[in-house]
């Protein structure tokens, strides 16, 4: 990776060499905007590595403003719009990369997510953007200040009076437009910082509160205790949390774990879920098991546990009855047709909607995205550029944009990468 030294004078540095980054340089730079791509990380796209399992999920296609979480839920949809699935599968087929569709419209590598980093590498090279990579920013201050008005270049286009200094590793570089695209916070150790809220916060713009999403959920140890023996378990459920019509609903696999819960179907109920609230999770989705339990009572000689081991994954089915020994002692062993009508119909509730209180979440270090980040209110939707601050942007998982699991987050890198790309 090329590593410049010295002061630099560009149109445009973008700061943060991941899937928004690499998506804005290439495209400014097609528009023969002199670019620098700077990353502090010694290894590119770490994140677009580990993606998907490897696979990299890149995009949805069915990714739309719905699929997305935001204080500001309107501000997704131009550059969406502007920048679909479409186009990024069309670059993906152009650059020769073989994929599968897994299922819900996800998209993935047939290889590996490195075919997806050699091909953002190569629009950026063919869009001439010069690197800066390993090379930490230290300060980005305006060049002057705001309150004096000059123009943005001389007649030659170099920034003159107006524009950012950049202090990095390799020496200051003037330039005209910056764009923060240094991601949010999940996975710190390959490298991710609170630099972009930094920035933002710097420059005066507000944040909406980061926290982790797309997360496992943990649970209080001692109340967690009876599920333990459950983790490993997988199943498809139906989970949702609040209340209402409208109260977010997924219907994926579930995973237990020794802490708490995890798999698609948590991983989505976590971006939005909020402390202290319960989730309500259907164990036997699209199955009536009251009804179940019902029919085949009459007459059964077999005990509880088999005939609900036939129902629901043998450990589930063992464990839920050994969990709810206080409520139903006994139960496990009892012969079906013994069993009273409402035991039955209690027990079937509480499969159907296991209302449960998290404690917490895994945290950082094992989400997939940050929730929150720089306020959309002080962005402009067409070009992501700060409102009060001419010439700085800001793109990708740093904005208060999440997107679902499925593809999502990386079409809004891309999808907002394009959008200040086409702007600086
Ligand atoms: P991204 O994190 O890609 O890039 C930020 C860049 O900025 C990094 O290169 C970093 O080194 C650099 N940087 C940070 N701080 C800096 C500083 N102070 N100075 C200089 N550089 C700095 N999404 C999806 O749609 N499909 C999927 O399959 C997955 N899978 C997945 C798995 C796992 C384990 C994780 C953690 C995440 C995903 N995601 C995902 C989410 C997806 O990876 C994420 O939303 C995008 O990478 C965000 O793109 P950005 O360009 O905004 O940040």
């Amino acid at each position: 990776m090329a590593a410049g030294t010295g002061t630099a004078a560009v149109d445009v540095a973008v700061i943060g060499a991941g899937a928004a980054g690499m998506m804005c340089a290439a495209t400014a730079g097609r528009r023969g905007r002199r670019v620098v791509l700077i990353d502090h990380a010694t290894k590119l796209a770490e994140k677009i590595r580990i993606s998907g399992g490897g696979r990299c999920n890149f995009t949805n296609r069915d990714a739309g403003p719905a699929n997305f979480l935001s204080a500001n839920p309107n501000f997704c949809r131009s550059a969406l719009a502007r920048y679909t699935s479409q186009d990024f599968i069309d670059l993906v087929t152009r650059h020769r990369i073989a994929w599968h569709e897994k299922h819900r419209g996800q998209l993935f590598c047939d290889e590996s997510s490195e075919d997806i980093i050699r091909m953002l590498r190569a629009e950026t090279d063919a869009a001439g953007v010069s690197w800066r990579m390993p090379c930490s920013v230290t300060a980005i201050t305006r060049n002057v200040p705001a309150s004096q008005t000059a123009p943005d270049a001389d007649p030659s286009g170099f920034p003159t009076r107006t524009g950012f200094i950049i202090e990095t590793s390799h020496g200051p570089i003037h330039a005209g437009r910056v764009v923060i695209a240094t991601g949010g916070l999940p996975i710190p150790q390959i490298g991710a910082t609170d630099f972009g809220l930094k920035i933002a916060r710097q420059f005066g713009l507000k944040i909406i509160e980061p926290r982790p999403a797309l997360v496992p959920l943990t649970f209080d140890a001692a109340a967690w205790k009876p599920f333990v023996p459950l983790a490993g378990v997988a199943l498809e459920v139906d989970i949702r949390t609040g209340e209402g019509k409208k109260a977010p609903r997924f219907r994926e696999d579930l995973l237990f774990t020794h802490r708490g819960l995890s798999g698609p179907a948590v991983l989505q109920i976590s971006s939005f879920w909020e402390p202290n609230t319960p989730i309500t999770i259907d164990l036997a989705p699209g199955l009536d098991l009251a009804a179940a339990l019902l029919d085949a009572k009459p007459g059964n000689r077999q005990q509880v546990v088999t005939v609900l081991s036939g129902l629901l994954p043998r450990r589930l089915a063992e464990q839920w009855l050994v969990a709810h020994g206080d409520l139903w002692p006994g139960l496990a062993t009892q012969r079906l047709a013994d069993v009273p009508d409402k035991t039955l119909r209690a027990l079937a509730a509480s499969l159907a909607s296991w209302a449960v209180v998290p404690s917490g979440t895994e945290g950082y270090k094992k989400a997939e995205v940050m929730r929150g980040g720089v306020d959309t209110r002080g962005l402009d939707q067409q070009t992501m550029e700060a409102k009060t601050v001419p010439g700085l942007h800001f793109i990708g998982e740093t904005v208060d944009v999440t997107g679902w699991l499925g593809g999502y987050n990386f079409q809004w890198a891309w999808a907002s990468g394009v959008a200040a790309g086409q702007a600086v």
